[in-house]
């Protein structure tokens, strides 16, 4: 990062934020943000992708588009706080604003949450407060309920149980199956994400009690 001094003149364009994403899978959302992040205006730009295991279709993506990737797998460490530190430090490598969890399927820990708390956005797929965990679009479809949605939230030290930043709804359809469902979702998270990263790329986070708000005080 470099720093203007208050003599010299305002740079023409805002530098932009650094965003690290975490993955664990198809890298959809991942994509979508990398789509978005050449733009100048947009206000955030991916520096690197880690993911908690090899072989996936997101580091796929990642390499494709030049970004720097690194895998932490927990079976290679003692224990979940030895893996959790480990995920910290190669975090911190790449001194992110803000760290995006798009389909990081993994929680952390008091390491993690101590070191990046508050700059931690995570995207779900379903309306939280209901059906948080793994299994957000089966538990839907077993519930019954006849709308559903994806919620795009801050990281905090429960399970999908951070600050709501966005929502948005899908219905549900009598033929739908977990696959049918969740890619219709994946259809509205993929804009939801992107644009909430670079609103708070641009505007800044903060908590206050339940609520995140984006935009400078
Ligand atoms: C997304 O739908 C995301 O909401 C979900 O994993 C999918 C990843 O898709 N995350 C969770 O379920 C977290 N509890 P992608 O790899 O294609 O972006």
């Amino acid at each position: 990062m470099t720093h203007e001094t208050p003599q010299r003149p305002a740079p023409a364009t805002r530098e932009s934020g650094r965003l690290v994403v975490l993955v664990s899978g198809t890298g959809s959302n991942l994509a979508a943000l990398l789509a978005a992040h050449d733009d100048p205006a947009y206000g955030a730009r991916v520096v690197a992708v880690i993911a908690d295991r090899g072989n996936i279709r997101a580091l796929d993506i990642a390499r494709e588009a030049g970004i720097p990737t690194a895998v932490v797998s927990v079976k290679d460490f003692d224990d979940r706080a030895a893996w959790d530190a480990a995920v910290a430090e190669t975090v911190a490598v790449f001194s992110p604003d803000l760290i995006v969890l798009a389909g990081f399927m993994k929680l952390f820990g008091a390491t993690f949450l101590g070191r990046f708390g508050g700059r931690i956005v995570n995207t779900h797929p379903a309306l939280l407060p209901s059906f948080p965990g793994a299994h957000g679009v089966r538990d839907a479809l077993a519930y019954g309920v006849k709308v559903t949605g994806c919620t795009v939230m801050v990281v905090d030290e429960g399970i999908d149980t951070g600050p709501i930043l966005a929502q948005a709804t899908v219905a549900i359809e009598p033929d739908d199956d977990e696959a049918t469902l969740h890619e219709r979702i994946k259809a509205v998270e993929q804009p939801l994400l992107v644009e909430w990263v670079g609103r708070i790329a641009r505007g800044g986070l903060r908590v206050e009690g339940r609520h995140a708000i984006v935009g400078r005080a």
